[in-house]
């Protein structure tokens, strides 16, 4: 996969690269001979790899965060910032299919890492994103969190969590375009993708709209490819199609 609307040795980090979508991602930029550097983070980073420099970080630290942050911007200016990170369920945590099973603990738990955390890393690397050449801050989203397309109901904690991202995503797009007029800032959908998070949801569907997670990857990179600045505060589905918030 190559990023040809990038600056050639374009500097990526990818938060959430132990997931299943995030270590896809990171695989894929590390492969293209134009990428310089892919900082791959994780709550238990892997082993360093060629072009790739694992660091730690965990959304529920916030301080820690920002030393993980501060320490990838060091580098100099990002050029795609790739946040891989979320929860869908856990030890205690399930989707919740009726408003009778509604809980605080849950709420919490979700939108710190689907939403805070989120906004939490955009916080410190949307000011670092290089402003010489496109730049990229993309954070994977879901379609469930389109309020216009529920029609289904239920996972009320996730739909809200990535509701609440989308809504971040726009308002940190209309401040990023007064302050870097090549930057982006994007809310993405990567289909529904063979990974832990989505295991336990699998039998309902068919194979051929099950991708695996080099698939999805490829695609959300490609997708990334093909948008401009005039896209910014967008929310698109792997396919690049547009979705209604
Ligand atoms: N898979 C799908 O079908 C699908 C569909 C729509 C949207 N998405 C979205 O795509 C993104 C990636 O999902 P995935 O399928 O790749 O899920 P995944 O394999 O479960 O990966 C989730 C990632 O989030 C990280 N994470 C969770 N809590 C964290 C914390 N406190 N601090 C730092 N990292 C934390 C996990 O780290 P650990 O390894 O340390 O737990 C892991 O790297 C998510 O935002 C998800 O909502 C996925």
């Amino acid at each position: 996969m190559s990023l040809p609307s990038l600056r050639e040795g374009y500097r990526a980090v990818v938060f959430g690269a132990s997931g299943g979508l995030g270590a896809a991602l990171v695989r894929q930029l590390a492969a293209d001979p134009r990428c310089a550097v892919v900082h791959a983070g994780a709550r238990t980073p892997g082993p360093p790899a060629e072009r790739t420099r694992p660091f730690a970080f965990d959304l529920n630290d916030e301080e820690g965060l920002a030393e993980a942050a501060g320490a990838v911007a060091a580098g100099g200016p990002l050029d795609l910032v790739m946040v891989a990170t979320g929860v869908l369920h856990g030890e205690g945590l399930a989707p919740e299919k009726t408003y009778r099973s509604l809980n605080a603990d849950a709420f919490a738990r979700t939108f710190a890492i689907n939403a805070t955390g989120p906004a939490l890393i955009a916080r410190h690397m949307l000011p670092v994103l290089s402003r010489e050449s496109k730049s990229v801050f993309a954070a994977l989203s879901a379609r469930v969190g389109s309020i216009s397309d529920n029609r289904s109901g239920g996972w009320h904690a996730y739909r809200a969590s990535k509701a609440a991202l989308n809504q971040i995503i726009r308002t940190c797009a209309i401040e990023l375009a007064a302050r870097n007029r090549l930057a982006l800032c994007v809310a993405l959908h990567p289909g529904t993708v063979d990974t832990g998070l989505s295991k336990p949801f699998q039998s309902g569907v068919s194979a051929d709209r099950l991708f695996s997670p080099y698939d999805s990857g490829a695609h959300l990179l490609g997708v990334i490819d093909r948008l401009g600045p005039a896209d910014s505060g967008g929310f698109f589905a792997w396919d690049g199609s547009p979705i209604p918030y």
